[in-house]
């Protein structure tokens, strides 16, 4: 009898999944609240030929020189920036990743952290909560327009374009946005987004939210340059990845009201948030839960595990982004 693969689900996942994952592997799992060191890592995959990780393990040259019998590595999120890929291409490991089941969630939560920065929302509950509340007055927690103000976009993929639909469709603002590349017309028309270079969207946005990808390229894409460009009434929502925004200079910037407000949902080595962030009044911060409704993270962590069985089981997983490991 063909001994089944092993595989390890490197963060706690719902039951459901680890049932489907037990039909077809010997399954090994992690318990709720634990967070593997890359050492304890690379000594739980050992002869596992697959892994299901979240955006939080590393996976670079040293841990797959270390892990000779992984095939596979099927990331719960869409985002990929904890993968090396060049490195797992090179020594013949697949990667995947969850991407298309969280879009409409994810741009449902950049709405609301748009929302609740703008208008002041965490900040004047905190008021509330602390008894200070004693009359009502004009300008009390007065914030900024969110419907007919403009919404720049860094980063227009597809939650991006799903951010400015609700924006343009639901709440009548002009949606401008840079890219890497730009959309087709017909995108552009759907999405009512107009194309603009990167120093035109920081001076022109009200509200700029960001929705790239990750990179060395994107690293500190915002930093005190780019903060000192954009109005000091506007907003900045970071859904995207830690360390597009240098956080430091995010601090001083809304310290000295540089900018009004942000709004944050990934941090710069998170889950550590850089103090500074904790003592200004005038940022929200949540932690990295744009995709988190229970359907949407349910879907992923199916995704990633279909990823296994699809290339384990069946040898076509489902969304790979390495094929040509496939081809070779
Ligand atoms: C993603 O899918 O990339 C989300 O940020 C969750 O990690």
């Amino acid at each position: 009898m063909n001994q089944r693969p092993s595989i390890l689900i490197a963060r706690a996942v719902f039951p459901d999944v680890v049932e489907k994952l037990q039909q077809h592997f010997e399954v090994e799992t992690t318990p709720a609240g634990v967070v593997w060191s890359s050492a304890e890592l690379v000594q739980r995959l050992q002869g596992k030929a697959g892994v299901l990780t979240t955006g939080g393990e590393r996976i670079d040259a040293a841990l797959l020189a270390a892990c000779p019998h992984l095939k596979i590595v099927a990331n719960l999120a869409v985002g990929y920036n904890n993968f090396d890929l060049p490195a797992m291409t090179a020594a013949g490991v697949l990667g995947t990743n969850a991407p298309d089941v969280l879009t409409e969630t994810t741009a449902d939560f950049g709405f609301a952290l748009l929302m609740a920065t703008a208008r002041r929302v965490t900040e004047s509950e905190r008021f509330l909560r602390a008894g200070q509340w004693k009359e009502w007055s004009l300008d009390l927690f007065a914030g900024a327009e969110v419907h007919g103000s403009t919404l720049g976009i860094l980063g227009m993929g597809r939650i991006g374009q799903a951010i400015a639909r609700r924006a343009a469709h639901g709440f009548g603002m002009p949606v401008i946005y840079h890219n890497r590349s730009r959309l087709t017309p017909e995108l552009e028309a759907a999405c009512k987004a107009t194309y603009v270079d990167k120093a035109e969207l920081l001076r022109r946005a009200d509200h700029l939210l960001l929705v790239l990808p990750y990179s060395a390229a994107s690293h500190h894409a915002i930093g005190a340059a780019e903060l000192a460009q954009m109005k000091p009434t506007a907003t900045l929502i970071n859904i995207a990845r830690g360390g597009i925004v240098d956080d430091a200079a995010l601090a001083v910037a809304l310290r000295e009201r540089r900018i009004a407000a942000a709004g944050l949902d990934v941090f710069e080595g998170e889950p550590r948030v850089h103090p500074d962030l904790l003592t200004v009044p005038n940022v929200v911060l949540t932690p990295h839960i744009a995709s988190a409704t229970l359907p949407t993270r349910s879907a992923m962590a199916h995704l990633a595990a279909d990823n296994l069985i699809g290339f384990l089981v069946e040898g076509r997983p489902v969304t790979p982004l390495n094929p040509e490991v496939l081809a070779a």
